[in-house]
């Protein structure tokens, strides 16, 4: 098959971090450290950041988003955001499904497919987190659980409801634990999420498709990590939060073309 090329996208999820003072001051220090080399860059941000960041950065490379959205239009949801007022405050993707999301706040995969299916109505980006626990990845049940997780997800949608869509990998083992996992295995499941989407929609659809890889990443293993042929891009928690340790990843000026030759 022949290879496409993906646009590398970096992705810092800030979590529940940042005032909007904190916020402001790292974006605009940012802004001003990029150039044409940077790669793509994309900031999950708390909600009440979302408006300010992006009203700052507008006309720059950098793209703003939520972390989590509600999956109804509005209503009596106490405290949940909904895909129009993220639009609104001027986010342009959401990530849904995150672990965290899964695990704490017990986000099923029902969940995730309606709350995908509004975003996509809303034309809001979505970012679609998947990964497997330790149990399960000791269980050697990793694809299982990812193509179960992709395939509710993504039920019923079409190509071209789909055309922005990013999936993250994210192995709950490795997010904020130290523990990255290797290229390799990264790799690996990278190639069997593309099968999986191909296998839904098209050859041309899997391949289109940015795959980001998170958990536990860093200044050392990022570049390897990007030089996998299937690892378009890294989601980044901690991490990202340093504005030095991000800019060292995202400006790291490394083609992903020249290593591989
Ligand atoms: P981490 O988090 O980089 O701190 O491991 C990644 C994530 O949860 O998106």
């Amino acid at each position: 098959m022949d290879e496409v090329e993906r646009p590398i996208m970096i992705t810092g999820n800030w979590k529940m971090h940042k005032t909007v003072e904190e916020a402001l001051d790292f974006v605009e220090k940012l802004d001003a450290s990029l150039n044409e080399r940077s790669y793509r860059i994309r900031l999950a941000v708390p909600y009440t950041v979302i408006y300010p960041l992006n009203k700052q950065l507008s006309q720059t490379q950098v793209a703003i988003g939520a972390q989590n959205m509600n999956e109804a239009s509005e209503g009596a949801f106490t405290g949940e955001i909904a895909a129009s007022m993220l639009l609104d405050a001027g986010a342009k993707f959401v990530l849904l499904g995150h672990s965290e999301r899964r695990t704490i706040y017990l986000e099923t995969n029902e969940m995730i497919h309606a709350k995908l299916k509004k975003a996509v109505q809303y034309k809001l980006a979505p970012v679609l987190c998947v990964g497997e626990n330790l149990a399960q990845y000791q269980a050697g049940q990793t694809q299982t659980v990812i193509e179960e997780q992709i395939s509710s997800a993504l039920k019923d949608l079409t190509e071209q409801d789909l055309s922005d869509l990013v999936l993250a990998y994210e192995p709950v083992w490795a997010i904020g634990t130290g523990e990255s996992a290797t290229p390799e295995i990264v790799q690996n499941v990278h190639a069997f999420c593309r099968q999986i989407l191909a296998s839904l929609f098209s050859d041309a659809f899997a391949q289109k498709i940015v795959i980001q890889y998170g958990g536990s990443v860093n200044r050392s293993n990022a570049r390897h990590l990007l030089a996998q042929p299937d690892i378009d891009g890294l989601l980044i928690g901690g991490v990202s939060l340093s504005l030095e340790n991000f800019l060292e990843i995202v400006n790291d000026n490394y083609s992903k073309n020249q290593q591989r030759v």
